[in-house]
């Protein structure tokens, strides 16, 4: 199906007033409706006063998360990457996938970790960098030591073309050619990422065995799965044709900024046998998880992510929605398309914020971040809260040079502000990347303050737990209450639920009457809203960037 004819299917035309996607969940997972909350280990905390986030830091936390007086309340931690790696991409080049590097502490320290956060009935889940290792990794330095040693061939090798050219066209993800001549063996070597990071080739089958024993190393010390780094990147074409420049039928990812379609070396069908690879390791376990990142249009979520009974992933990551701009209609827009194109039964995992994007409050604006919030913690699938954004952090400063991120991603990566001091009780040390404004926003003052974001964080994820419905309920978009409004009901059983985001910044009312008889406010955005059954439902007045989570009594005779 073509793009535009994804669009008329998943967006209805103005005269109908709602479309309803997705289907009650019949059997239930961990992560069905569930809450994640996205560690970045270097910025979490630091216990040891070296400047670095560490595993005994994030020990120290817990409460932040789960099982304490003032938690949010989430169900699982992904971990981002802790493993040994010489940084060139902050830990997302691995040399070594069974060992924690030593400024995060040691394994030890990581089964201390788990154990913690099982007793308090909190998840873990580490992320799994298959597509690629470190070239400091042992399986590189050999496989580049020589043509015929053991593990040339669990890379992507190829003789330069004419006049020493570049095998193809490939581009890496960051847009630069993905190939790196080895001067010693006289061969190129392909990388997807930075030239540090060369793919592995999982057509070879040593290396999905290889990367199994990885796998089960972590299972085994009892983490709940895995978090798949950039999984539409492992499948190549063997044959390793260029990329065209022009394409008769449609494609769904725009050119590559060199102006080629990646259409040899990204989401190839050949993924779907590294991914069944991953599941037949995950299954041999109870309930593991194993989430997918995949920059993908929603067309493709399904080829990543089905409802668990299969042999894809579990669950994939929508970007659509994440790379939206804050507007009622792309927000609309890609909240339906990435509920229509999942698997039957299922609903993806939504982020706002990650490691690799910029905060979502200093894209956004920060008055959004508590609708922003009520969005995300409402949406039908499983939501991922990125560290930080509970209390409104923003973009820090990329840093430059060595000790920095070459694409300036450490903007979102400054360390948590637990507290208001200047290293913002991260650390007793130098933090390794500068606080950004830890006396505006830290989660000490807001713990304690109801009118808070970190408060409202805290309430939504505490209303998610406690409602069926808006943890597994159907989700039935609404397209006709204003301009500027989003909105959508979430419905299981009896449960009815509204759900509406004034996403403008003037204020507007709604009318409610023909779809319901009676409403009470679950949850505001804003604060000050008196709780309690509404009394007028023909003109609910809105604030700018307020939303409101309400139950229903729908009209007499009617169905929502
Ligand atoms: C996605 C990760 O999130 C990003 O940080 C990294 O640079 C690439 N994958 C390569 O591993």
């Amino acid at each position: 199906m073509s793009v535009a004819g994804a669009w008329s299917q998943a967006w209805p035309p103005a005269r109908r007033a709602s479309v309803t996607i997705g289907h009650n969940v019949q059997s239930e997972h961990w992560w069905q409706g569930a809450v994640i909350y996205q560690i970045y280990p270097r910025s979490f905390a630091d216990a040891n006063g070296d400047g670095i986030g560490d595993l005994p830091g994030i020990l120290s936390r817990l409460d932040h998360l789960r099982g304490g007086p003032m938690s949010l309340g989430v169900d699982a931690v992904w971990l981002s990457p802790f493993f040994k790696s010489p940084l060139a991409d902050f830990g997302y080049d691995v040399s070594d996938y069974t060992d924690v590097a030593p400024e995060y502490g040691s394994l030890d320290d990581l089964d201390a970790l788990i154990a913690a956060c099982h007793a308090r009935g909190l998840r873990v889940l580490l992320d799994l960098v298959a597509n690629h290792t470190s070239d400091q990794h042992p399986w590189f330095t050999d496989a580049r030591s020589s043509r015929a040693s053991r593990h040339r061939d669990w890379y992507w090798w190829a003789d330069p073309g004419p006049d020493g050219a570049s095998p193809n066209d490939w581009t890496t993800a960051f847009g630069d050619p993905a190939w790196l001549l080895d001067e010693v063996t006289n061969q190129y070597f392909l990388h997807s990422f930075f030239a540090e990071q060369p793919d592995l080739n999982w057509a070879n089958p040593e290396v999905p065995s290889a990367m199994g024993e990885v796998m089960r190393f972590w299972l085994n010390r009892g983490v709940d799965g895995f978090r798949v780094d950039a999984i539409d990147a492992v499948g190549k074409d063997p044959e390793l044709s260029d990329n065209p420049r022009e394409l008769r039928r449609p494609f769904p990812f725009a050119p590559d900024p060199a102006g080629q379609y990646r259409l040899w070396n990204r989401d190839r069908p050949v993924t779907a046998q590294v991914v069944r690879a991953m599941r037949r390791v995950a299954d041999e376990y109870e309930d593991r998880l194993l989430l997918g990142e995949a920059y993908v249009p929603a067309e493709r979520m399904g080829a990543y992510a089905g409802d668990g009974s299969d042999d894809r992933l579990h669950l994939v990551f929508d970007f659509e929605l994440l790379l939206s701009e804050w507007d009622a209609d792309p927000f609309g827009h890609a909240i339906a398309r990435g509920l229509a194109y999942s698997a039957p039964g299922t609903a993806p995992a939504w982020a706002f914020s990650n490691h690799d994007q910029r905060r979502h409050a200093s894209r956004f604006g920060l008055d959004a971040a508590p609708l922003a919030a009520l969005i995300l913690l409402t949406l039908r699938g499983t939501s991922v809260i990125y560290t930080g954004e509970e209390i409104g952090m923003v973009d820090g400063e990329p840093g430059t040079g060595p000790g920095h991120d070459p694409l300036g991603r450490d903007r979102s990566r400054s360390p948590l502000q637990w507290d208001g001091s200047p290293s913002g009780g991260f650390s007793s040390g130098r933090p390794w990347l500068p606080l950004v404004d830890p006396e505006r926003a830290n989660v000490e003052d807001q713990a304690h303050d109801p009118g808070s974001l970190l408060s409202l964080y805290r309430r939504l994820i505490e209303l998610r737990s406690a409602s069926a419905a808006l943890r597994r309920g159907e989700q039935r978009m609404l397209y006709d209450l204003g301009p500027g409004i989003l909105a959508w009901t979430r419905s299981l059983g009896g449960e009815q639920l509204l759900v509406v985001a004034n996403m403008a910044r003037q204020p507007t009312t709604i009318d409610l009457r023909a779809i319901a008889s009676g409403a009470r406010l679950l949850a505001a955005s804003v604060s000050g809203r008196e709780g309690g059954a509404l009394r007028d439902l023909r003109r609910i007045p809105l604030a700018p960037l307020e939303g409101l989570v309400l139950e229903l009594t729908p009209p007499h005779g009617s169905v929502l």
